[in-house]
């Protein structure tokens, strides 16, 4: 699986959010990549919230990625945040409040960019406001991004904010239309196929022994009650880090070339994301989609990466 020395470099934009925090886990502990910046972005907590709770996750990991806070809300609508992460969207999270807030995500993420023109992935894990921001100021920017990695939308399956929208996608689909429209590469990780993979309380057993067993079994467990709910599975979806793998393992991922548009004006299709799946249909392909992950390995990867701490 290692296939060369060079570490992928990138952004990670994110709201965290459990499993949100999952995938930082994942990305700071793997070989595959060097994080350049965290930017938070409002979504499943407030900005404050999300900013705290990432600094949090950082610390636990003893990362230095520097961490940048960017946008308190969706570009054109109020704030929407999402339940199953608790009141401040990391619960069960021993998380300090009230951090510094530096508030310059966008022009860090540009200047990130136009420093390495080309070189920079972004994995977005939030609604895509930040994102959208600096594709707005910098319309040269998605040129200059080598790629992106979205977890968002779903092609086939429900939606899990509204009957046909997935939650990143339905808070700011103004920011997901631009992110969508603009010309850049990019990898879509749905609720398709984050549906099928399910992390249980008992999984994370496989961390015992190692310093990150007690706070992270202890977020998992308030996580796993509100998902397991809410969505009447027998344990956690963990959306995040199956966008996240692909940097760890791209040949886990069966992708299938799409032509997908927001919808940003339904009274019940807010932030659905529109495939072109007719035989017949005019093609216009945007986005590569995720349509099959393999669970196992991920799995596998996934703890041996958080136990064993590949750097
Ligand atoms: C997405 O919404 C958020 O609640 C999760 O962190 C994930 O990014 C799943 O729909
Ligand atoms: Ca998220």
């Amino acid at each position: 699986m290692k296939q060369n020395n060079k570490k992928v470099p990138i952004i990670i934009d994110t709201d965290p959010g459990h499993d949100d925090a999952l995938a930082i886990m994942l990305l700071e502990y793997s070989e595959m990549v060097d994080i350049k910046a965290v930017t938070t972005v409002a979504g499943n907590g407030t900005i404050q919230n999300v900013t705290d709770n990432a600094r949090y996750v950082l610390g636990l990991l003893g990362s230095d990625a520097p961490l940048y806070s960017g946008s308190s809300k969706p570009l054109k609508r109020a704030l929407v945040r999402a339940v199953v992460h608790g009141e401040n969207g990391l619960d069960g999270a021993p998380v300090e409040r009230g951090g510094k807030l530096t508030g310059d995500a966008v022009r860090r993420i540009i200047s990130i960019i136009r420093e390495n023109p080309g070189e920079i992935s972004i994995l977005a894990i939030g609604p895509e406001t930040n994102v959208a921001q600096a594709f707005l100021l910098d319309p040269e920017l998605p040129r200059l991004v080598k790629r992106m990695v979205i977890m968002g939308g779903s092609i086939a399956a429900p939606g899990n904010e509204s009957r046909v929208a997935e939650f990143n996608i339905f808070v700011d689909p103004e920011a997901a239309e631009i992110v969508f429209n603009a010309p850049v590469e990019k990898v879509l990780v749905p609720l398709d196929v984050c549906n099928d993979i399910i992390l249980t309380k008992s999984d994370f057993n496989a961390l015992k022994g190692t310093p990150l067993y007690e706070p992270v079994s202890k977020m998992m467990e308030k996580y796993i009650s509100g998902i397991s709910m809410n969505e009447k599975v027998k344990g956690a979806l963990v959306y995040d880090p199956l966008a996240a793998y692909y940097f760890v393992d791209p040949n886990a991922y069966i992708l299938e070339p799409m032509d997908v548009r927001i919808e940003t004006k339904g009274e019940f299709t807010r932030g659905m994301t529109v495939a072109e799946r007719r035989i017949w249909g005019m093609k216009d392909v945007n986005v590569l989609v995720a349509t099959k992950v393999d669970g196992g390995r991920f799995k596998k990867d996934f703890f041996r990466i958080l136990k064993g701490k590949e750097r």
